[in-house]
């Protein structure tokens, strides 16, 4: 077992700021409690993530290679991600979703919906897209974050694990020319650094991403299941990625099955408020600013 300390061994879990300061992180512009584990694991948990530490530690739904809670594989995940109900002091429905970060492998994009966004530099970015890796992921999502609001919802990033275990490069399938280049990354999105140096990205390794479960069904499935039209579906679709471009973002897979709208209470509609709908936005691997 990993047994992550959250009181930093005073016995007592401080607030966020009220940590010392050798276990504090700001990376790409996110702030991140950094945690080792007896075994050498690697916790990361950012200002979100703090409040429901307890309920995120690693030992709550992971042991070595498996989950120790049933975590139900989510559909229409091309990767590995996961919904798992975790113990909550309050809330009893909290739920995270974990998600293994694909980072350097392949993308292997189908690209649905051309006409979103067809222009010929669009195009050419999807060509040469790259699965972001964790912390540009987190650092991406917190920019987005501060500006969506009034427009849609997105999940909260948590925290970022990775297990001590190491793999070999093949079982991981990374590409490895990427290695150099996220790793000047990475130490560049570094504030400077104090005697500890900064924090690197290890090949060999895993690392999953903990969001909060948001609640809903995706666009995709509240169409099958009757709850919003066909042309609901597309056009709110195409408005979220015309948002996102307002914004200054593009999701490069942008799809209805990564829209989430909450089904009302008994009834096959859609929430709405002001006569919008209520919409979240998910996953977050391919999400690049415009320039
Ligand atoms: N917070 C959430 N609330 C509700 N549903 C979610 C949430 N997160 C993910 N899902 C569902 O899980 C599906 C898979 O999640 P996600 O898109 O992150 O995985 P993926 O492996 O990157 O899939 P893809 O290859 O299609 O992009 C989503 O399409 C959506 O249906
Ligand atoms: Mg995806």
């Amino acid at each position: 077992m990993e047994g992550f300390d959250l009181s930093f061994g005073r016995g007592l879990k401080p607030s966020f700021d009220a940590a010392p300061p050798q276990y504090r992180r700001c990376i790409d512009g996110v702030d991140y409690l950094h945690l080792k584990g007896r075994q050498s694991g690697d916790l990361y948990i950012t200002r979100d993530g703090w409040p429901v530490a307890s309920s995120i530690l690693p030992e709550r739904w992971f042991t070595g290679d498996q989950f120790s809670k049933p975590g139900q594989a989510l559909a229409g995940a091309t990767g590995a991600v996961y919904r798992v109900p975790v113990a909550h002091p309050v809330r009893s429905n909290f739920a995270l979703v974990v998600k293994f970060s694909r980072f350097g492998q392949d993308v292997g994009l189908t690209v649905v919906g051309r006409d979103l966004h067809g222009d010929a530099d669009f195009m050419a970015r999807v060509e040469h897209a790259e699965f972001l890796p964790p912390f540009a992921e987190f650092g991406n999502l917190m920019r987005l974050r501060r500006q969506c609001r009034g427009h849609f919802f997105t999940k909260a990033p948590l925290a970022i694990y990775s297990p001590p275990t190491r793999y070999l490069a093949w079982q991981l399938g990374r590409k490895n020319h990427l290695q150099s280049t996220y790793s000047r990354r990475l130490l560049a999105s570094q504030t400077p650094h104090d005697e500890q140096g900064p924090i690197e990205y290890e090949w060999e390794r895993i690392y999953i991403l903990l969001y909060r479960w948001m609640g809903g069904v995706d666009a995709e499935q509240a169409y099958h299941g009757g709850i919003i039209s066909n042309t609901q579906m597309t056009s709110w679709t195409h408005h979220i990625a015309d948002t996102l471009r307002q914004l200054g973002w593009v999701v490069l897979d942008h799809k209805p099955r990564h829209l989430i709208v909450r089904p009302r209470k008994g009834i096959r509609q859609p929430l709405m408020r002001k006569g919008s709908p209520v919409i979240g936005l998910v996953d977050y691997e391919l999400l690049y600013p415009t320039c």
